[in-house]
């Protein structure tokens, strides 16, 4: 993204900052703004909340109470990772989304206990938050060299880099969820398409559960869901030139039990035209009208267990906690088990 320039990079043969994304992330945002609330419900992507700001925001969501992925994603990783890593014995990791790295470092420690000098590929469209936790990654793990790429994995993989030996691949947080039905299988299906036998990948996703604490999660008492949902404008206010008064929407999410998704919406709290200069354009609000932000889908261990089928991806382990409250699969090629089961 624009605002997740480049801080300070510490280039060496142990850190390589790599931008995989062609496109030109400006010329993204103008096309998706204006496509997006354009349209009578409007709409805009969710990869454009995490700039420098948006990022740390995220962070701190991680360690509010009410938001319980994070910690659970991070002790189911931390009992597990030991299994996993002797399990997939990986040259490299590759992780999707990868933020803060935080959660990661639990499969770092168990590649040091079973002396598996895997390199790290963290990719991110934030910039900003991938030099930060390669630099810290590289001071924790005298070992690791990190190839950090700096891209947008909706426009696919064509572009990562290739493997030598086994790779892990790894989807965390919950993020798969933010895809919708169709978008999630086509992205499995297409990292399908790039493993080799002998690749894995581990997917966190979040399950169904009673919806308060759904509805607690996605609105924390803190305010920093809302102030991380508001932040998508503060991107278009700089990145487009345009005039949001951030204080004029309110944040709202919900549990869609139907559909089984959280749903994020920024409401306009008056009658309103707000210009974007950027883009020549007046967007006008009704009271009450929204744009929506984000989908945070919930799964059952079946709806997972078809949409990975789906994609071709066979299950090795599945991972949860007692309640039962988010999920860890470890996933592999399922031409692979074919080929055992013959
Ligand atoms: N995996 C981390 C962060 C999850 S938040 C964790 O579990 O804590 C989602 C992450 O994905 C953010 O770091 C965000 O910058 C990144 N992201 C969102 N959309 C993206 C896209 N289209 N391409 C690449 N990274 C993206
Ligand atoms: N991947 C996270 C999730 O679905 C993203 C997220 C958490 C999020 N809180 C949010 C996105 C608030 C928008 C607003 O849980």
């Amino acid at each position: 993204m624009e605002a997740c320039r480049r801080s300070s990079t510490r280039e060496n043969s142990r850190f390589v900052v790599q931008q995989l994304a062609v496109l030109d992330p400006a010329g993204d945002l103008a096309r998706d703004v204006r496509d997006g609330l354009s349209r009578p419900q409007k709409i805009l992507p969710p990869k454009y909340f995490y700039d420098e700001l948006g990022s740390r925001l995220y962070d701190k969501i991680c360690q509010v109470p009410e938001y319980y992925p994070a910690r659970t994603e991070a002790a189911l990783l931390e009992e597990k990772a030991g299994e996993i890593i002797e399990e997939v014995r990986p040259d490299t990791i590759l992780e999707l989304g990868s933020g803060t790295s935080h959660k990661t470092t639990h499969l770092l420690n168990a590649c040091e206990a079973n002396a598996c000098h895997a390199s790290y590929l963290p990719l991110d469209v934030c910039e900003e938050m991938l030099i930060d936790a390669g630099n810290r990654l590289l001071d924790q793990y005298e070992w690791l060299k990190i190839n950090a790429l700096v891209g947008d994995y909706s426009a696919g993989f064509d572009n990562l880099p290739g493997s030598v030996g086994s790779r892990l691949y790894v989807f965390l947080g919950g993020t798969l969820g933010n895809l919708n039905e169709f978008d999630a299988r086509d992205f499995l299906a297409s990292l399908r398409g790039m493993m080799g036998q002998n690749d894995y990948l581990l997917l966190g996703v979040d399950r169904v559960k009673d919806p308060r604490v759904l509805h607690a999660a996605y609105n924390d008492s803190q305010g920093y869901t809302a102030a991380f949902n508001r932040n998508i404008l503060n991107v278009i206010n700089r990145e487009l030139d345009g005039h949001f008064d951030p204080e004029q929407f309110e944040h709202r999410a919900f549990f869609n039990e139907d559909k089984s998704q959280i749903e994020m919406h920024l409401h306009s709290v008056s009658s309103q035209t707000v210009r974007i200069d950027g883009l020549d354009m007046n967007v006008r609000f009704e009271p009450g009208e929204s744009i929506h932000t984000e989908i945070s889908r919930k799964f059952t261990p079946e709806a997972l267990a078809s949409l990975t089928a789906a994609a071709g991806l066979s299950l090795v382990d599945h991972f949860e906690p007692e309640n039962g409250y988010f999920s860890l699969v470890l996933l592999s090629p399922a031409s692979v088990k074919m080929r055992k089961i013959k």
